[in-house]
């Protein structure tokens, strides 16, 4: 079959948004202001860098470019320390039976995240073997909503964008997909993911038939 996968990371085959919600908040904190979990939702998805821009409107702080390269930094070394600790028990439920179930029938696996820790953390929950090929924060000059991440992944596995599913937890990401002409499928919540072609609140409730009927309309 002409078709391939593409998975986001964060938020869909682990839950770092709460390491990277920590992270932020201990720097917003050490700031004079409180971050709370409800605006964490605002950064997922997005890069470091424009976390911290939205970080720091929230707390009204401006900053040299000194200082927000600092923070930036000091924010991904805490975040690190989480990383750090991470094992495969931090997969996301039926995560390992997707991917088990696509490499066994040779479909192309791609990642297409965000972030610049990406293959560290694929590394750590020993899921690195599975990928194909891997996309993230360090390949892109244009975030997600923008495709470039998503097209790219596609390119390398050398499928062509329109045959390419990509699961994704963020409305960014989501937008990024559909920009790129890709079949999007929401893990989360589906009134927040409004523009997803699918919804799931998450793989456990993503029968692999549903897969199988996806593979067999490409
Ligand atoms: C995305 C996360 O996957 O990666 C965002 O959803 C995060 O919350 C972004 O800001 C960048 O991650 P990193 O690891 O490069 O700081
Ligand atoms: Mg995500």
């Amino acid at each position: 079959q002409n078709i391939g996968f593409i998975f986001d990371l964060d938020g869909v085959i682990v839950d770092t948004a709460k390491y990277h919600f920590l992270a932020w908040k201990k720097l917003a904190n050490e700031l004079g202001f409180e971050f709370t979990i409800e605006q964490n939702e605002m950064f997922k998805g997005v890069s470091r860098k424009r976390c911290l821009e939205i970080l720091l409107d929230i707390g009204k702080v401006t900053a040299t470019q000194e200082q927000f390269n600092t923070w930036m930094h000091d924010k991904n070394v805490d975040y690190l320390a989480y990383i750090e600790k991470m094992d495969a028990s931090e997969i996301l439920p039926e995560v390992p039976k997707v991917l088990e179930f696509l490499k066994k029938n040779k479909i192309p696996i791609a990642l297409g995240s965000a972030s610049k820790n990406a293959r560290p953390i694929l590394k750590k929950v020993g899921l690195l073997a599975y990928f194909d090929a891997i996309l993230d924060g360090n390949n892109v000059t244009k975030a997600k909503p923008d495709p470039e991440v998503f097209l790219l992944a596609a390119k390398e596995i050398n499928i062509a964008p329109e045959n390419c599913i990509v699961f994704e937890d963020a409305v960014a990401g989501i937008a990024a997909a559909n920009n790129a002409k890709m079949t999007s499928i929401g893990i989360g919540d589906a009134s927040i993911l409004v523009e997803a072609k699918y919804n799931f609140k998450d793989f456990t409730e993503m029968s692999l038939d549903f897969i199988k009927e996806l593979i067999g309309k490409k």
